[in-house]
């Protein structure tokens, strides 16, 4: 079965098209690389599935229910959660209360569950020795694992992570790489990122977007040696 399938998805601003016709299906368990030039449509895609937009054309169904009409808040509880390309997490709250939040709202728990919840997520991202620092102070870094944090304490059984490893060093990258896999024994990913290394060794199956539209989807090996792939996204160097 199917955890999440969008099935034709088109998204208009105006006269541009970000997202046209877009298919695909995701099933439990899985990780999905989804790659492509900047500006080809991702974070818009990311955006649909989220609720953050309604698609103009096609359907998006999770767990046999089509959402494609949902706000955001409705589809977060359902088991979808999003992290942003741009981190905001609630910058005066610590680092504990913005994983808390989270947990309150995601999984609609009591508090002393909600606690018991965050507790295990501030372990999980490693971030016990900022636990009481403002989120707003906390280095990028270690924000984007925030981020992660707090997608991850709503519960979701779907988690759509927009670049989370932008801006890294090398051994932040290794770091980001062992914790994507602890989570995903959690939950089901979708990965957007440009760290090539990265999300061809971590995904079972890659979709590559350009301009708005698929130009390719398989294992991450055969997707890296296919032409349209190299002479849209990748370059000569991958060929
Ligand atoms: N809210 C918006 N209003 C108008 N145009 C947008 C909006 N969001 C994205 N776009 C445009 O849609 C296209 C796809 O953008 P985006 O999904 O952010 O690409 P990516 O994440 O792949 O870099 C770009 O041309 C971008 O300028
Ligand atoms: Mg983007």
């Amino acid at each position: 079965m199917n955890l999440l399938e969008c099935r034709g998805v088109t998204k208009r601003f105006g006269a541009l098209t970000a997202v046209r016709n877009f298919s695909f299906s995701l099933k439990p368990g899985e990780i999905l690389g989804l790659i492509g030039p900047n500006g080809s449509g991702k974070t818009t895609l990311f955006n649909l599935i989220a609720g953050v937009y309604v698609p103009d054309e096609g359907e998006i169904i999770f767990k046999r229910k089509p959402i494609n009409r949902l706000p955001p808040h409705q589809i977060c509880r359902m088991g979808i959660a999003k992290t942003s390309q741009i981190t905001m997490p609630f910058s005066t709250m610590t680092v504990y209360e913005n994983i808390l939040v989270a947990a309150l709202y995601g999984q609609d728990l009591k508090m002393p569950q909600a606690r018991k919840a965050a507790d295990q997520v501030l372990d999980i991202v490693n971030l016990p020795k900022q636990r009481d620092d403002p989120a707003g102070k906390i280095s990028v870094p270690l924000r984007r694992r925030l981020e992660l944090g707090r997608a991850l304490a709503t519960g979701a059984e779907v988690l759509l992570l927009d670049e989370v490893m932008a801006g890294l060093t090398p051994a932040e990258i290794e770091e980001a790489l062992l914790l994507l896999n602890k989570i995903k024994i959690q939950a089901t990913l979708i990965l957007v990122e440009h760290v090539m290394r990265a999300v061809m060794g971590i995904s079972d199956r890659v979709l590559v977007i350009h301009q708005g539209e698929k130009i390719a989807e398989g294992p991450p090996a055969n997707v890296a040696g296919n032409p349209q792939v190299i002479e849209a996204y990748l370059g000569k160097r991958y060929a």
